[in-house]
């Protein structure tokens, strides 16, 4: 590139108001939350950091696709333009729209969850653990090694432990319904999983008998670091990469909410046919029609344009780049941040920042608080509050304490980005005066989402 400045590859077009607070204001916010960040008032944040996940700004075209959205029940043709777009990247035969990602979740693992069965993953997302969690079955996560290390550099930290999925396999034979690959990884760090090692998960799971889905939500942004890092791959056209991982696989859960651009919806598509039907009729109990499946026709047409915009080299490479510069600049200050960065987000390692802070006392928690308090930057605890409770009621450290900034799409500028890079320098300068907190109540179940808490003396 010529230039060292990343550009956004488009112009404003609609604009919505950020409401400046004062950090009194956010102090007073946050403790009527019980420091739950969830429970704010968007409001009352400045910079949202929260998710990627139906926060993007859609384009113009695809406001315009909205308009041809046809409203009937059965048969719509919204539904035909959705479809070939969809298998125009992944070439299923059953594809079956949901209002997002963990409704496709919770229907296929109806069909194959159940007590007794196991369903392995690189890392399951939380919403995908606890469909599988729901039926009685068990999820585990395969990642390898270095993808639970926060510091090593390897390029494709998602990647399958395949020796491990494959000594699995043969200890459970019988059990395994379906095998899991989620590009990228989310709960891993946002990394990338090759397509060298998606075709050796691909083998290991022929041999077993066992077919391969993919978690597909940031398929896009996980080809482009295919693109960028695999050998061979670097003069690909992206549309083609993904093409080759879903050749790979038998089946897909989706959320439009990412990588398709969309505010609201999702899919699973599949190949085979007895459980295309089985699931079908699932989805009319919860969802609606096959047709529609829980969307407006017109939120299928955005996503069908949505899907052609993600693929867009231009867009990829200033998202993948945008994301590394927040990472970079954080690093650089001496904020200790997940290496390499992930595509959607970054990860700040609160376990490293807050050494003071016991596990069980929640750094990731601690931090995300301390972020907003300061600046009015909302990110999202990834450590022991999300995964720190056992299904048996007792309570661990998570792998790691991470807080995830979360970049959604086409929505912040540069200078958006700059300042939250402030507010992160300004927090870690005074990492020692930072308190832990204790829970003082929460529910059974996904209690990130709803637990209150307490600041500790
Ligand atoms: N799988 C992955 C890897 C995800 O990241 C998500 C959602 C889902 C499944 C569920 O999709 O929200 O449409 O039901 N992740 C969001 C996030 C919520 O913030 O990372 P959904």
């Amino acid at each position: 590139m010529a230039f060292r400045t990343i550009i956004e590859p488009f112009r404003i077009h609609s604009v919505a108001p950020l409401r400046m607070t004062t950090e009194a204001q956010r102090r007073e916010a946050v403790r009527e939350a019980g420091y739950n960040l969830f429970a704010l008032k968007s409001d009352d944040v400045l910079i949202d950091l929260l998710t990627d996940s139906g926060t993007g700004a859609m384009s113009r075209d695809q406001w315009a696709a909205i308009q041809h959205g046809d409203e009937s029940y059965a048969g719509s043709p919204s539904f035909e333009i959705f479809r070939n777009a969809v298998q125009n990247l992944f070439p299923f035969k059953h594809v079956i729209p949901t209002h997002q990602g963990r409704a496709a979740e919770k229907i296929l693992f109806t069909a194959l969850g159940g007590a007794g069965r196991i369903i392995p993953n690189n890392t399951h997302f939380d919403t995908t653990r606890a469909n599988i969690e729901y039926t009685g079955a068990q999820a585990v996560d395969l990642v390898i090694a270095e993808g639970r290390d926060p510091t090593s550099l390897h390029p494709f930290k998602g990647n399958m432990d395949v020796a491990a999925l494959d000594a699995f396999l043969t200890a459970n034979t019988g059990k395994v319904p379906a095998v899991f690959v989620t590009l990228t990884n989310n709960s891993g760090g946002g990394q990338p999983v090759s397509l060298d090692n998606l075709r050796q998960t691909r083998a290991v799971c022929r041999r077993h008998g066992v077919p391969l889905f993919l978690d597909a939500c940031r398929f896009a942004e996980n080809a482009w670091f295919i693109r960028e890092r695999e050998p061979g791959q670097q003069d690909r056209d992206v549309t083609d990469i993904v093409r080759d991982m879903a050749a790979l696989a038998d089946g897909m859960t989706m959320s439009a909410k990412k990588d398709p651009m969309g505010n609201i919806g999702g899919w699973l598509a599949l190949n085979e046919d007895a459980l295309a039907e089985q699931c079908r009729n699932l989805l009319i109990l919860t969802e609606g029609f096959p047709t529609y499946g829980g969307l407006a026709g017109r939120d299928l047409e955005a996503l069908a344009q949505g899907l052609k915009e993600v693929v867009d080299h231009d867009y990829l490479r200033y998202r993948i780049r945008s994301t590394a510069y927040l990472g970079e600049a954080l690093a650089k200050a001496g904020v200790p941040v997940m290496q390499p960065i992930g595509g959607h987000a970054v990860y700040l390692d609160a376990r490293a920042l807050l050494p003071h802070i016991a596990p069980l006392q929640y750094p990731g928690q601690a931090l995300a608080v301390a972020l907003y308090e300061t600046g009015g930057v909302r990110g999202c605890e990834i450590g022991t509050v999300m995964f720190g409770r056992q299904a048996d009621g007792s309570e661990t450290a998570a792998a790691m304490d991470l807080v995830r900034l979360a970049i959604p799409r086409r929505s912040y500028t540069q200078s958006h980005i700059d300042y939250v890079i402030e507010v992160c320098e300004q927090v870690a300068a005074r990492a020692t005066e930072l308190r832990g907190l204790k829970i003082v109540s929460e529910p059974k179940q996904l209690r990130h989402f709803t637990a209150c808490f307490a600041p500790l003396a």
